[in-house]
């Protein structure tokens, strides 16, 4: 048996439960994980909001997808994109179904070697964000020379774009309310203040242009900012305004684009070794007891301290 949290209908935070399930053996090709700590993101309450379908059928939805752990048993011949599995191994496990669990039953090609560097708290909110900063500099072309404007640059995804922008050698601003200026400024990023006059402000710091928009919050203020901002559609994307996106006709990444999906996974074993390696670094804001996990919702829907939320069951 497990204890997983779900979500038992479509809503706000009050619909997720704590609740004991069956847990099988692993088969072929499957591993167990037990479970040190779970990666809370935004898609995770987004999912049982109704946002992207209520489908009674789908009830009860199984939550989360990315934690760290150690293997306590693998079926026959089981390795995946790091190599053979071993029981005793400490992973992450990134793109598994009802990840927000004590125990998980995991197919191999989801389990990574986590770097004995990286603590399980940050390794289990390593991926999402990681993936999907990287996905955004790739499909912009982020280059050294670029002038990088970053919507939300003091969020989970954020504060990786800045850091991922900086390595390639690129200028960054970034987008943050006045407290998390001095954050950004230690990332070596300009910080400046969204609301009204975002626009001004932004070319106030950089007369001569900016060359990329990476919007990491979906505002219509981001959105609106970017278009005026840089002339070439195909180096502005978002990670949240997909309608707008579409209506405008510049990309977007993560949603079910499979090309997204495609990158992501080419890449998550170099971006786990390049966290190990202090290339980049994931903050943790807070930590939840799993049974906490709609307390955790709550408070990451609402202004919130920057950095990932984590879940310990
Ligand atoms: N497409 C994908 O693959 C993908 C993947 C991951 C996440 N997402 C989506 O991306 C969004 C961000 O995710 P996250 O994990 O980075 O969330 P997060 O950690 O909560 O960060 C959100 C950031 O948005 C900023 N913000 C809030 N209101 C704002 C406003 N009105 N204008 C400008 N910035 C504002 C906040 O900055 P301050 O604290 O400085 O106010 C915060 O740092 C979510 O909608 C999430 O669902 C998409």
């Amino acid at each position: 048996m497990t204890r997983v949290a779900v979500a038992t209908a479509f809503g706000g935070p009050e619909v997720v439960r704590i609740v004991d399930e069956a847990l099988a053996a692993p088969a072929a090709g499957q591993v167990s994980i037990e479970v040190k700590a779970i990666g809370v993101n935004p898609i995770d309450y987004k999912l049982y909001s109704g946002a992207f379908g209520s489908d009674p059928s789908t009830l009860p939805l199984h939550l989360g997808s990315e934690a760290s752990g150690v293997v306590v048993a693998v079926g026959n011949s089981t390795s995946g994109p790091g190599g053979q599995i071993s029981v005793g191994d400490e992973v992450i496990v990134s793109g598994a179904k009802g990840a927000y669990a004590e125990k998980l039953l995991v197919p191999a090609d989801a389990v990574l070697p986590k770097p004995a560097s990286l603590g399980w708290e940050a390794a289990a909110g390593l991926l999402v964000v990681a993936g999907t900063s990287y996905d955004a500099l790739e499909v912009t072309k982020v280059a050294e020379g670029d002038t990088v404007l970053v919507h939300g640059a003091a969020g989970g995804v954020g504060s990786i774009v800045v850091q991922q922008a900086k390595a390639r050698g690129a200028r960054v601003i970034g987008t943050a309310r006045p407290v998390n200026h001095d954050a950004l400024r230690e990332l070596s990023a300009e910080p400046v203040e969204y609301g009204d006059g975002l626009l001004e402000r932004v070319q106030e710091l950089a007369p001569d242009g900016i060359d990329v928009a990476i919007d990491t919050v979906g505002t219509d203020e981001a959105v609106d900012v970017s278009l005026a901002l840089v002339s070439d559609k195909d180096r502005i994307v978002t990670i949240a305004a997909f309608e707008r996106a579409a209506e405008e006709g510049f990309p977007s990444v993560g949603g079910g684009n499979p090309e997204s999906a495609k990158r992501r996974k080419a890449a998550r074993l170099d971006l786990v070794n390049s966290a190990g390696a202090g290339d980049f670094i994931v903050t943790v804001a807070k930590t939840f007891p799993l049974a906490e996990a709609a307390t955790a919702h709550e408070e990451l829907k609402a202004e919130h301290p920057r950095g990932k939320f984590v879940l310990i069951p």
